[in-house]
């Protein structure tokens, strides 16, 4: 029996886990719309489809027979604009059945240096254009009393106690909690909703993660450094001169908001993020047909997908699927560990301080 062919529409899938999410999407017989802010890394997708399509293709691993449209899309562009991409991207296949929100970098910064508008730029990109997306696309699936929400938190929401990890964080557990009461609140229209926590991913997303050294008073218009970048002119180990303008510029600015307490965390948090990047656990490619199977059911999430089996036919109906989506989708098993560790940690606060929590009961 054929399988139910969706319409995935991906956010970021110009590199990393997105493009991943669209070969495999396509490679299950599916349509993808592959959007991102780069064009031509998405027409790359296209071009991958058509010629599996056609039979030229040379991805022999990758046996991909589903479609592929590429969009142009900048999640953090207004509201107005998302919804004229969004009426582009359901104008491709009809409709879209699954909403992969997959963007999401980080800007690490210690607290105190961030301020609010940069603080606002990580929630910009990591809470509020999935938000937006998501509210461009719900008329849809409201209408259509059908499809999936998929939000790509992070195990670092469950993992914040780290120096410089409040921005990230932060931004990704916001995306948890209103990914909680957007599921209950698109239940009744037979929409879901996934959070899916990954532990670190070998993609390049740790090198453009943005280093914030800037402070509330300093020029907040100026590039973020990255990681590379950063970590050259921070480590002693590794800081020679300043080998060109662009370094002594980017140092020149990293000075002009630096909090010198902070030094030190920002050394160690540096060299811990560089020594991590290359040897992440998880692998992309693996990650992202994990996704495809748990959203649609199958695959590895098999066994977890009870279809009713009517005789001939078997009810692959979305009200079924839906309700075995798991109630968080952790990949890797740094993330594994990390969240049993938190869950943990609060199970031994709530037996600790019980007293005190019990103790603000009205006597009457
Ligand atoms: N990698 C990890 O270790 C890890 C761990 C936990 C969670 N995650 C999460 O997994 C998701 C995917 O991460 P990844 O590792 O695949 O990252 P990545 O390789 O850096 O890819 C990020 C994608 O987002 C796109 N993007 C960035 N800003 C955008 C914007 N304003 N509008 C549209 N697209 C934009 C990038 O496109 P451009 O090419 O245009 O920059 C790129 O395609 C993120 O939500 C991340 O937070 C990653």
């Amino acid at each position: 029996m054929a399988l139910p062919q969706r319409v995935w529409m991906i956010t970021g899938a110009s590199q990393g886990l997105g493009r991943e999410l669209v070969l495999a999407a396509i490679a299950r017989g599916d349509k993808a719309i592959a959007t991102g802010r780069n064009l031509q890394r998405l027409q790359e997708l296209e071009r991958i489809s058509n010629e599996n399509q056609s039979g030229t293709g040379d991805v022999a691993d990758r046996p991909s027979r589903g479609e592929c449209r590429a969009l142009q899309l900048d999640i953090t562009a207004d509201v107005s604009e998302l919804k004229q991409k969004a009426a582009t991207a359901l104008s491709f296949f009809g409709r879209v059945d699954v909403l992969v929100n997959n963007v999401g970098r980080g800007m690490v910064g210690v607290v105190e240096e961030m301020g609010f508008n940069n603080m606002m730029k990580q929630f910009m990109l990591n809470f509020f254009g999935p938000i937006n997306v998501t509210n461009a696309i719900l008329p849809n699936m409201r209408e259509r009393r059908s499809g999936t929400i998929v939000f790509i938190g992070s195990r670092s929401s469950w993992r914040a106690r780290f120096p410089m990890l409040a921005p990230y964080a932060a931004s990704k557990a916001a995306l948890d909690a209103a990914a909680e009461s957007l599921k209950a609140e698109l239940a009744p229209f037979n929409i879901g909703v996934l959070t899916v926590l990954p532990g670190g991913l070998r993609t390049t997303n740790w090198q453009n993660t943005n280093v914030m050294p800037v402070s509330p008073d300093a020029r907040l218009d100026a590039p973020a450094a990255n990681v590379r970048d950063m970590e050259a002119m921070l480590l002693p180990s590794l800081f020679t001169e300043a080998s060109s303008q662009r370094e002594a510029e980017e140092k020149a600015r990293f000075d002009e908001g630096r909090i010198e307490d902070y030094a030190t965390q920002r050394a160690e948090m540096l060299k811990w993020m560089h020594a991590q990047d290359g040897v992440q656990y998880g692998d992309p490619a693996k990650a992202a047909k994990a996704i495809i199977d748990v959203v649609c059911g199958e695959g590895l999430a098999v066994s977890k997908n009870q279809p009713r089996d009517n005789g001939d036919d078997v009810d692959f109906s979305d009200s079924i699927r839906l309700a075995s989506l798991p109630e968080l989708l952790v990949l890797g098993e740094d993330a594994e560990e990390n969240i049993r560790e938190r869950c943990l940690t609060v199970l031994r606060c709530l037996d600790e301080w019980k007293d005190v929590t019990r103790s603000i009961a009205h006597t009457k």
